[in-house]
């Protein structure tokens, strides 16, 4: 399944309110509320749960890690082989909480790309993303980490940030969608990253923890097509 922008991706990490059902609700809330907005939301939920919500949602299920082993004897080995049977659409790689060798991404985003799947690789600075747009990804998403889960949201707090992430993504592959993430929350901050050229956004704690998920995604949906 493709994606279009702008987007929202949200990451469901390892929360217990994205935990198994929980995790299948909210990503059939985020189905209804792209339906009704009209814009690509993608959900990367818990690992376990990948095949059941990707074989329940009409809306592109990412992976949040994946290892570059082929199939084999590779015990316990997150196989973007094995992600891509059970419905997968793209993975996030590289996220802050789950770092990796350079030489593992590079290798990670050319299989993946070769199976067809989408990749968004993470960054925590400007000049870390410039570095990683090099291995061709789909995406590069800009996440400083000691904004992650805050409140505070990148696009707000640290715009230069963003717009420093577009630039040097964009002069190495104008092709490059950068999205950005840490501490979003509200549809002002969706509105600031867009205005300072990001094509989406990376979100957890804001909708996963929400007390109501479906208003709150809607609020940041409804900040995308205003643009
Ligand atoms: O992957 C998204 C993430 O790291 C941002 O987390 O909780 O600040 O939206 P949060």
């Amino acid at each position: 399944m493709k994606v279009d922008y702008p987007m929202i991706l949200i990451n469901f990490k390892t929360y217990r309110e994205s935990l198994g059902q929980k995790g299948l609700e909210l990503a059939r809330a985020a189905e209804r509320v792209s339906k009704d907005t009209g814009v690509c939301i993608a959900v990367a939920p818990q690992t376990p749960d990948l095949f059941r919500i990707a074989s329940s949602v009409g809306i592109p299920v990412f992976s949040q890690h994946a290892d570059p082993e082929e199939p084999g004897a590779h015990t316990g080995s997150l196989t973007l082989d094995s992600l891509k049977e059970a419905g997968v659409s793209g993975t996030i790689l590289n996220h802050s909480e789950r770092r990796l060798r350079l030489d593992i991404i590079e290798e990670t985003l050319r299989r993946s790309s070769s199976l067809g799947l989408i990749n968004c690789v993470c960054a925590n600075t400007p000049l870390a993303g410039r570095a990683l747009a090099s291995f061709g990804p789909d995406m590069v998403a800009i996440e400083p980490p000691e904004l992650i889960g805050s409140g505070v949201s990148v696009s707000k707090a640290r715009p230069e940030i963003v717009s420093d992430a577009v630039r040097l993504i964009k002069e190495v592959t104008i092709g490059i969608h950068v999205l950005c993430g840490a501490g979003i929350t509200s549809g002002d901050d969706v509105s600031a990253a867009i205005r300072l050229g990001a094509e989406g956004v990376l979100v957890a704690s804001g909708i996963v923890k929400a007390s109501n998920p479906v208003k709150a995604l809607t609020n940041l949906a409804e900040h995308c097509v205003q643009h």
